[in-house]
């Protein structure tokens, strides 16, 4: 089978120019100008940017969570992250308390095979690490899963102790492994939340309210700190606030190989979105919406690159049924919120459209600086010739409502509704085959395969 895309404008982490791509097996074979090949199915780019496919490296389809069950699962999630022009994620399989971390990962592959519209890797959700668990730690390394994701939040659920995280540090370190940390202080925020409950205050916005920010940068100075213990790198997962990314970046300036990621969430919504009913439950998520003064500050991050990729956090709970769990206690409203399907316009518009960011810059924070992160550079995260043919044909100027009515997400609500962007999505390649032609979902489950991930090559 083979594939010409012409005409297009073809933008990667480090280029911009016009030429044509052929692809054949799955893979892109030739990059030229004015390319004549036969083709089995010749697409025409014409005024139209041809980017790599996104990579979102932080997604939690089906995931058991406060009593229920994230409401994407790896089809209905993974056609989702297609329509909007992602082709690769990195979904978090959980090892449970009692289970081996190998037990962990094959639940997560019964989860996703045969099931996927596109590739998807794992990190592995680590709750306990014994020094008896270490090889089994490497074991999963050799199979492709790279890192593990650590909570200082959540006690008795997923929350681990410091000697775990450095052990799991030092373990994954040495082998060339990431540790990617939830950095919040769990523990105080429970008594910050016993207190507000004891005071009748119920309502979602207290959610954010008894989540301070400071409480999100004590977690991640001491996860750089426990990290430069163990001589090895960390990521900080789904940084929100301008006072954790400060942490970040001293750190950075001192040459510690401290990286984090920040979600759309962070960047377009704020605290005033919870407002005072149940309707806030929509954005009960963790870490919460802060003040929309860290908005700028996490834009200039991404900026100067002490912020590298943007993740969504895809975790959707339906209002009904789900989010009403926690109708008369904020505290027991499941955490999380849908938006795979939604990252890589509204990062176009709010960053690219509206001056933030450069578009190689886009492409970067979308897909290459995930690829480079997480093992999967250059297969994945670029257009070149032996690369995989995960591309997307993206018009920059046709307009797009976001909103429920829309979108491909199992959930039933979408936190953007109503918000006007620029640029959408037009037809979405997965090695090389049309998933997504003019909007329309034209793969089959299974059409995704699962990645054997390497380490990092950003450091
Ligand atoms: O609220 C969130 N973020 N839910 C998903 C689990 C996590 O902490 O990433
Ligand atoms: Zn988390
Ligand atoms: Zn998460």
């Amino acid at each position: 089978m083979k594939t010409l895309i012409k005409n297009g404008r073809i933008v990667t982490a480090v280029d911009d120019y016009r030429a044509d791509i052929l692809i054949e097996d799955e893979r892109v074979s030739v990059i030229g100008a004015k390319l004549e090949m036969e083709a089995d199915n010749v697409i025409d780019a014409s005024g139209k940017l041809v980017i790599p496919g996104g990579i979102d490296p932080h997604t939690h389809m089906e995931l058991p969570f406060g009593g229920t069950e994230a409401s994407d699962d790896f089809l209905t999630g993974t056609r989702a992250a297609a329509h909007g022009g992602t082709t690769t994620i990195i979904d978090f399989a959980v090892q449970y308390k009692g289970e081996s971390l190998i037990q962990g990962i094959d639940n997560w592959h019964k989860k996703a095979e045969g099931k996927t519209a596109i590739d998807y890797g794992f990190h592995l959700i680590t709750t306990e690490l014994e020094d008896n668990q270490i090889e089994e730690l490497h074991t999963a390394m050799d199979e492709g899963i790279s890192s593990f994701k650590m909570f200082m939040a959540y006690p008795g659920v997923f929350l681990v102790d410091d000697a775990t995280i450095f052990r799991a540090m030092s373990a994954a370190g040495e082998r060339g492994g990431l540790i990617c940390m939830h950095a919040e202080n769990g523990i105080v925020i429970n008594e910050i939340i016993k207190h507000a409950l004891a005071k009748g205050h119920t309502a979602p916005k207290y959610h954010a309210l008894t989540r301070p920010t400071l409480a999100e940068a004590e977690g991640v100075h001491r996860a750089i700190a426990i990290a430069e213990m163990a001589e090895s790198p960390v990521y900080i997962v789904h940084l929100s606030c301008a006072d954790a990314l400060n942490q970040v970046r001293q750190a950075r300036d001192r040459g510690i190989p401290a990286f984090a990621e920040t979600c759309p969430q962070y960047l377009f919504l704020s605290i005033d979105d919870y407002g005072d009913d149940f309707e806030g439950a929509k954005y009960v998520m963790t870490p919460p919406l802060r003040e929309k003064s860290n908005q700028a500050e996490l834009w200039k991050g991404l900026k100067t690159d002490d912020l590298q990729i943007i993740s969504t956090d895809h975790c959707p709970f339906c209002m009904k049924e789900q989010k009403e769990l926690g109708r008369n206690d904020f505290s027991k409203i499941p955490n999380g919120a849908p938006g795979v399907e939604n990252r890589v316009p509204l990062i176009y518009n709010g960053g690219v459209v509206e001056n933030r960011i450069s578009l190689n810059r886009f492409v970067e924070l979308t897909s290459t600086a995930a690829a480079k992160m997480f093992g999967l550079f250059p297969k994945k995260g670029t257009i070149a010739v032996g690369s995989d043919a995960d591309i997307v044909i993206f018009d920059p100027e046709k307009e797009q409502t976001l909103g429920l009515k829309t979108s491909h997400m199992n959930v039933d609500y979408n936190t953007y509704e109503g918000k006007k962007i620029k640029g959408v999505v037009e037809t979405v390649l997965s090695r090389g085959k049309v998933v997504i032609q003019n909007g329309e979902y034209k793969g089959k489950p299974g059409d995704g395969q699962f990645l054997k991930r390497g380490t990092c090559v950003s450091m």
